[in-house]
């Protein structure tokens, strides 16, 4: 591959003038570099599964035994079958032929703290059906199966229209269909999935196993969270979706995974069949230094401020810890991942190298009129663009993280809608936006980021009766605190319409509302998503793929079904310090302590670890007993991939995916084959908490065991 790229270079230098010879010369320093980042190396990629036949032969390679029929395909089943979007973000995967489902806990999570109480408080301590009746439904989760995708560029560009396709495609009891683009436009693809509604809890282990390491741990290898919950589908006796109901009975899959528990060693194949959210792979050195420089800075910084507000009244008091642990861990999820992705892309110097690959292209696009003027449109369209959705990312992560105020977005907006408030209705929004709520963390949070929201915005931007009232107040610190101090919001229930329109907080809301509304113009994926962007992606599209004939192109991640493979491995973490590919309950039992809240684990473990009661799941480490918990693959992943299958050669279940190390996470826009590691729960473990902690061992009895 990489001498194709030098030859082409060569041949080149011979048809061009002499004055940008150094600057091609340049550009060979660089060929390796380039070579390397701009073709999909052997385990980068995302792949569409009705395109895998393509790919089968490389993952053959590496150790795949089964035929691109049987990870995808229209009309027999295959291991698409198994696999189904799990609520809105997450992947799940069948486990028994009676729609037993298994995903992580997080992606579990809102679902048990739903189903619990103080009475049943499933999430510290967990939850295991003893039997089907004590299955628990779930309300609003739906699972989604994909039916079929389909090429439907081709109808599209004679006319069709998408709505019609869409609509035709979706008829059916709980039929859902969808058009996605691929290539920025170049080709659309419907989904055609089918909802099933009637999903009930079966399982979780306590979060001290299930969010063991919470955010201390999260994005970091060594890792040791046994983080999975198990579900079950119900369907109406014609296996078809139906709402929850008495009599439905367990969904019976096409397809369900048998689960290995041979183990996984260095080097074994492995395949990941889930649903990634976004990547940016194909962006110029605009959008990615944009992501470096200006929006992850800002975004870092803000959530900066915001966790250590709350930490330090989580610090002071337990119930205030309990009542905002969901909330701390959102925001420090993304805050911890932007900050790997920065670093990543730093080292990587990727804006450098993709500023050195577009002097090339410009190159080669210099004779060809559609193309010649691509990457100076883009740049145009981006400095353009760059303010507004800068101003959009700006709000979300200054104003929109004000709960009160937020609260107040959404009365005011049912207001102008002329929604009658009713005590009910109000109750609704208050559980949505109060819930677990500190006045005086909101508070301390509205002061900080209404300051930085006055000092970062540019001030055409800022409304005029915000900047009036700070300066009637004297300060912001002065105008939070009367605005706290005369808000009804927080403390009467229910509010008269006159109160609602009269408080400050939804006065303020008021005053927002035209900035958040042409934010709207902004609201897409990515900034070069943004229509006056995106066009330009996709001519760009067409020209690098005549361009660049080594590259192996895969659509961006879109929260549509995709495969990527790659290998059981570990990596070098730091210069002479490798980190090997599996851990165990060695790991947790050096980590346990009573005293740290991520780290205290149940007794029950203690006990176990004590007496080596390890049952069936045992393995053998260094001479001893122990029991295997997470491990480390070299598959492409993102965001969305949560609860994704991972599967050895022959199709078997050996884990459950769950997270990327932290300093793979720029794999989003760049990745790196060295280093891009997707951390999974290994099978052995999950088998073993359910059957030695749990007490659920009769789960195994509709498991393929293998
Ligand atoms: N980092 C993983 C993901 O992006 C896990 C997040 C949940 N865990 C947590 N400690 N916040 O979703
Ligand atoms: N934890 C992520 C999720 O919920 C997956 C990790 C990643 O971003 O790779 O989808």
């Amino acid at each position: 591959m990489y001498h194709f790229f030098i030859a082409k270079k060569l041949y080149l230098r011979t048809i061009i003038p002499k004055n940008i010879q150094a600057m091609i010369k340049r550009l060979i320093l660089c060929a390796v570099a380039c070579a390397t980042m701009f073709t999909a190396t052997a385990d980068e990629g995302m792949w569409l599964p009705s395109l895998i036949k393509e790919r089968v032969k490389e993952m053959r390679k590496k150790g795949f035994k089964l035929k691109a029929q049987d990870v995808y395909s229209d009309t027999k089943p295959s291991l698409k079958d198994a696999v189904m979007q799990f609520g809105g973000g997450c992947t799940g995967e069948f486990i028994s032929p009676e729609g037993l489902l298994l995903t992580n806990h997080h992606c579990g999570y809102a679902s048990i703290q739903k189903l619990s109480s103080v009475e049943h408080d499933y999430l510290t301590d967990g939850y295991w059906a003893k039997s089907r009746s004590e299955e628990l439904h779930v309300p609003g989760l739906t699972i989604s199966l994909l039916e079929r995708m389909e090429d439907v560029t081709d109808r599209i560009a004679a006319g069709e229209s998408k709505a019609d396709i869409i609509a035709k495609a979706s008829e059916g009891k709980g039929r859902r269909a969808s058009i996605e683009s691929m290539y920025y436009g170049n080709q659309f693809y419907l989904f055609v999935y089918r909802v099933y509604s009637d999903i009930r809890l079966v399982g979780a282990p306590p979060s001290s196993i299930g969010k063991f390491g919470g955010d201390t741990d999260n994005w970091i290898w060594p890792r040791h969270t046994g983080d999975f919950s198990m579900f079950r589908v119900y369907a109406d006796a014609n296996n078809e979706p139906a709402e929850y109901s008495d009599e439905n009975v367990p969904y019976r899959p096409k397809r369900f995974f048998p689960i290995s528990t041979k183990g996984v060693n260095e080097g074994d194949f492995t395949m990941i069949y889930g649903f990634p959210g976004n990547t940016q792979e194909y962006v110029t050195a605009d959008a990615v230094d944009y992501v470096v420089n200006i929006s992850n800075p800002m975004k870092i910084a803000l959530r900066t401020i915001r966790l250590d507000i709350i930490s330090e009244a989580q610090s002071k008091d337990v119930a205030t810890r309990i009542a905002y642990a969901a909330k701390h861990a959102n925001i420090a999820n993304a805050w911890k991942k932007w900050q790997g992705e920065s670093l990543g892309i730093e080292r990587l110097g990727t804006v450098e190298k993709k500023r050195a690959y577009e002097s090339e292209f410009a190159l080669w696009a210099a004779g060809k009129p559609q193309y010649a003027h691509l990457l100076d449109s883009m740049h145009a369209a981006y400095e353009k663009a760059i303010p507004g959705y800068f101003a959009r990312e700006l709000f979300n992560e200054t104003i929109s993280g004000i709960e009160a105020l937020n609260f107040a977005f959404w009365l005011n907006t049912q207001q102008t809608r002329g929604t009658k408030l009713t005590a009910d209705i109000q109750v609704k929004g208050r559980n949505r936006y109060l819930n677990d709520y500190r006045v005086e963390i909101d508070k301390a949070i509205a002061k900080r980021m209404i300051a930085e929201f006055i000092t970062r915005m540019p001030a055409a931007n800022v409304p005029t009766q915000l900047t009036a009232a700070i300066n009637e107040k004297g300060s912001v610190e002065q105008f939070v605190e009367e605005l706290y101090n005369n808000t009804l919001l927080i403390n009467k229930y229910p509010l008269t319409t006159e109160e609602i329109t009269a408080d400050p907080m939804v006065q303020l809301a008021a005053w927002l509302t035209p900035l958040a509304k042409s934010n709207g113009a902004y609201a897409y994926r990515n900034l070069s998503n943004v229509p006056s962007i995106e066009k330009w992606y996709k001519e760009y599209m067409q020209a690098l793929r005549e361009w660049d004939k080594e590259r192996a192109f895969y659509p961006d991640a879109n929260f549509t079904l995709r495969v990527s493979y790659g290998t059981v491995t570990g990596y070098e973490n730091v210069d002479g310090e490798y980190h090997t590919h599996l851990t165990t309950l060695d790991g947790i039992m050096a980590k346990d302590n009573p005293e740290i809240y991520d780290y205290n684990i149940p007794q029950v473990l203690r006990d176990i670890y004590k007496n080596k009661d390890y049952g069936k799941w045992s393995i053998e480490k260094y001479g001893k007993s122990t029991i295997p918990v997470c491990f480390l693959a070299s598959n492409h992943t993102s965001g969305g991939n949560s609860g994704s299958p991972v599967i050895n050669g022959k199709g078997e279940l050996i884990g459950l995916n769950f997270d990327r190390t932290w300093r793979s996470t720029m794999s989003d826009i760049e990745f790196d084959p060295t280093i891009c590691r997707n951390i999974s729960v290994d099978i052995r473990f999950v088998l073993f908490v359910l059957d030695r902690i749990g007490g659920a061992g009769y789960l195994l009895d509709e498991m393929d065991i293998k």
